[in-house]
């Protein structure tokens, strides 16, 4: 696997630790490759005649196929396998982070003066909603807000390399390729875009945020989360990397910012780590924050938009039962125009569409879906 990009906060990883990281990524390689492959073979032969038996008709949906797969030795031996190496994904950080915790919190803290200028704005008083505090998203232990120590950064430590180990290095090498993606999608349909004010909701340790740095350096930037520990992380990585950027610890539901505060508001895989009720409460809260003419464009995983055959949708459907993501399916099942137009959105200035990837083209490109105020 290719190595990750340097930055100020990375946390330190020994020989051995590298090794089982090696290690970790190549038995995904072999597991996504090799075994999972399989189930393609499993469903065609045995699944797709039994159901035809029984119902004169292949299985209609992705609910139909997994009811069958997962009566299927094959899939429960390569289930266990993928999960296996999403909980080793987890240990391989979680070693490495824990015995350097209050290292990197010392280490993040150096980053934070007054002279610095990506800046950060915590408050401990923000309440975590349930969709989070309710289970440990991807099994990172304590999702994204558990402070382990003082000034803790620990939830960003595992999240930035967790991330280039899921991908296998495959979105870059700061884990940026969705945010640049987003930017080529903007430059393609609104290649006058030009703000002043840019909000990133649910930035975790800002690796799709950067990206907008680079685009528009005269643009001032916020990046919102609710977790304080990404934060400290996201604030020292941007100041290690010369970027200035403000990190605020709020919710994207209700922020704190007055309205018509911004011109082009964007997230990058946060509505699916939420729920129905909040990905309509963000929406309104869009709506709210932009100005006229602003634009907001949530972006995420590239699953089963309604274009996919069943047997496609059953497998992209894997973390919403397996890995703790429950919304995953769910955000993907619904009429996504819905939350635009209860936010006041004017029908003919919704989208959804596709943004490609950048780094790895080949790969199914991501959704992207949005408004114009
Ligand atoms: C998958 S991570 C996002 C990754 C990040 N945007 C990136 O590009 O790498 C989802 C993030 O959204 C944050 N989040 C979830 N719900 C939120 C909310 N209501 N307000 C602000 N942040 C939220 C989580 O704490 C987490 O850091």
């Amino acid at each position: 696997m290719p190595k990750p990009g340097y930055h100020g906060i990375m946390p330190d990883i020994s020989h051995d630790e590298n090794a089982l990281m090696d290690f970790v990524g190549s038995f995904k390689s072999y597991v996504t490759s090799d075994i999972q492959s399989g189930n393609k073979e499993v469903y065609e032969k045995l699944i797709v005649p039994k159901f035809n038996k029984t119902h004169s008709r292949n299985p209609k949906d992705r609910h139909e196929v997994h009811k069958e797969m997962r009566k299927q030795n094959y899939w429960q031996f390569s289930g266990s396998l993928s999960r296996l190496y999403q909980e080793l994904k987890q240990e391989a950080s979680d070693i490495n982070v824990y015995r350097q915790a209050d290292l990197l919190a010392k280490k993040a803290k150096s980053f934070r003066s007054k002279n610095s200028k990506s800046t950060l704005e915590l408050n401990p008083k923000l309440k975590v909603p349930k969709y989070l505090s309710a289970v440990d998203i991807h099994l990172l232990p304590g999702c994204y807000y558990t402070e382990r120590t003082k000034d803790d950064v620990t939830a960003g430590a595992m999240y930035d390399p967790g991330v280039y180990m899921f991908a296998l290095g495959s979105m870059g090498k700061y884990n940026e390729d969705m945010g640049e993606a987003v930017i080529r999608w903007l430059e393609k349909n609104h290649p006058d875009l030009s703000p002043d004010q840019i909000l990133d909701m649910g930035c975790s340790v800002g690796h799709c945020t950067l990206p907008y740095a680079q685009k528009f350096p005269q643009s001032e930037i916020t990046a919102i989360d609710i977790g304080a520990p990404v934060l400290r992380y996201a604030q020292a990585r941007s100041e290690s990397l010369g970027y200035r950027i403000h990190f605020k610890q709020q919710n994207a539901e209700k922020t704190k910012f007055k309205d018509e505060s911004f011109d082009l508001i964007v997230s990058h895989i946060l509505l699916h780590e939420t729920s129905r009720k909040a990905t309509y409460n963000i929406m309104k809260e869009c709506y709210r924050l932009l100005k006229p003419g602003g634009i907001v464009v949530h972006a995420d995983v590239p699953i089963n938009n309604k274009k996919l055959d069943p047997f496609n949708a059953f497998t992209r459907d894997w973390s919403t039962h397996y890995n703790a993501e429950p919304f995953w399916g769910t955000l993907h099942d619904m009429d996504l125009n819905d939350p635009a137009l209860s936010a006041g959105f004017n029908s003919k200035k919704i989208f959804i569409d596709n943004a490609p990837k950048i780094k790895d083209s080949k790969m199914p490109p991501w959704l992207v879906f949005g408004a114009i105020k």
